[in-house]
C-alpha cells in the first residue's frame, strides 16, 4: 500500500506539491484548505471496497485528492471504476465552510484538479480514475449518466459541504443512482445532526478525539456471491 509520504514525494515533481497539515491530514503547500482524509480511513476505504467488492463509484468532495485515490487503487483491484467530482470552491475559499451560501464552479486550473491527475498518473490510475467537475447536487445527476449511463454505484463517498443542508442534498443527490447493493461512506460524520447519519454505521479505528469521523451506509441485501461479501474475516464488518 502506498503511504502519505509517498504521495507527498510523487507530488514534488508535479504542478501541486502537497505536505502534511499537523492534524496528519495532507494540504497542498499553497492552500490552507481542504484537508484530505487521514492514512487509518484511507487504508479502511481501501479495504472495504475489496472486501466488498465494489466496482462503481463516485465521490463528491475530490478535495485533495486523497479519498479518491485510496478508492483508485481499491478500484484497480476489484476491476472497477471512481469517479470524484468537485466544484473546487474550498481552495478558491480557503475555508471549509466560507462558501455555504455561494455556488461556484471552478474548472482544471484548480490546483487540487492539477495534482491529482499527476499522481493519478504516476499511480498509473489513468484508466481508473475519473475526475469531474461541477457542483452538487445540481451536477450530479448528469455526470453520473454521462460517466456511467444505465449503470448504478456500487461505492458513494460524501466529503463535500459539511452542513446538514448540505449532506442532505449530497445523499438526495446519489439516491437515484444507487445499485442495490451500495455502500455510502460519510466523511467527517461527527459534523451532522445524529439523526442524520442514524443509520451509518461508524468505524472504531478511525475515532478522533473530537468524534467519529468515517462512517458508512450500507445496504447488502441480495446474497453474498451477487456482490463478492467477504466480510467473514474482515475486520469492519458490521
Ligand atoms: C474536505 S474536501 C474533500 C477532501 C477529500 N476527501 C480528500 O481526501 O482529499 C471537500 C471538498 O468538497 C468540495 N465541495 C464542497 N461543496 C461542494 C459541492 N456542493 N459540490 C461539489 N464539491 C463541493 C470542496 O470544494 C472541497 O474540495
Amino acid at each position: 500500500m502506498i503511504t502519505y509520504d509517498d504521495i507527498i514525494a510523487a507530488s514534488l515533481t508535479g504542478p501541486t506539491p502537497y505536505e502534511w497539515e499537523p492534524g496528519g491530514c495532507l494540504k497542498m503547500v499553497n492552500h490552507y484548505h481542504p484537508f484530505s482524509i487521514k492514512p487509518i480511513e484511507f487504508q479502511t476505504i481501501y479495504d472495504y471496497i475489496i472486501a466488498h467488492g465494489l466496482r462503481r463509484g463516485f465521490e463528491i468532495g475530490t478535495g485533495v485528492g486523497i479519498s479518491a485515490l485510496a478508492a483508485s487503487l481499491a478500484m484497480r483491484e476489484t476491476g472497477g471504476r471512481m469517479i470524484t467530482f468537485d466544484s473546487y470552491i474550498e481552495e478558491s475559499h480557503n475555508h471549509y465552510l466560507a462558501y455555504t451560501e455561494l455556488s461556484d464552479v471552478y474548472d482544471k486550473s484548480a490546483d487540487a484538479y492539477r495534482g491529482l491527475e499527476y499522481i493519478s498518473r504516476v499511480f498509473g490510475l489513468e484508466t481508473v480514475l475519473s475526475q469531474q467537475i461541477g457542483r452538487s447536487p445540481e451536477g450530479v445527476a448528469p455526470t453520473v449518466r454521462a460517466q456511467y449511463g444505465v449503470d448504478k454505484l456500487d461505492y458513494v463517498m460524501i466529503d463535500a459541504e459539511h452542513t446538514d443542508a448540505g449532506l442532505t442534498r449530497d445523499l438526495e443527490a446519489v439516491r437515484p443512482f444507487l445499485a442495490e447493493n451500495h455502500a455510502i461512506f460519510i466523511h467527517d460524520a461527527h459534523c451532522f445532526t445524529p439523526e442524520l447519519v442514524a443509520e451509518a454505521r461508524w468505524f472504531p479505528e478511525c475515532m478522533l478525539p473530537h468524534g467519529w469521523n468515517l462512517a458508512v451506509i450500507e445496504r447488502f441485501n441480495s446474497s453474498p456471491s451477487s456482490h463478492q461479501l467477504s466480510d467473514v474475516n474482515h475486520p469492519h464488518a458490521a
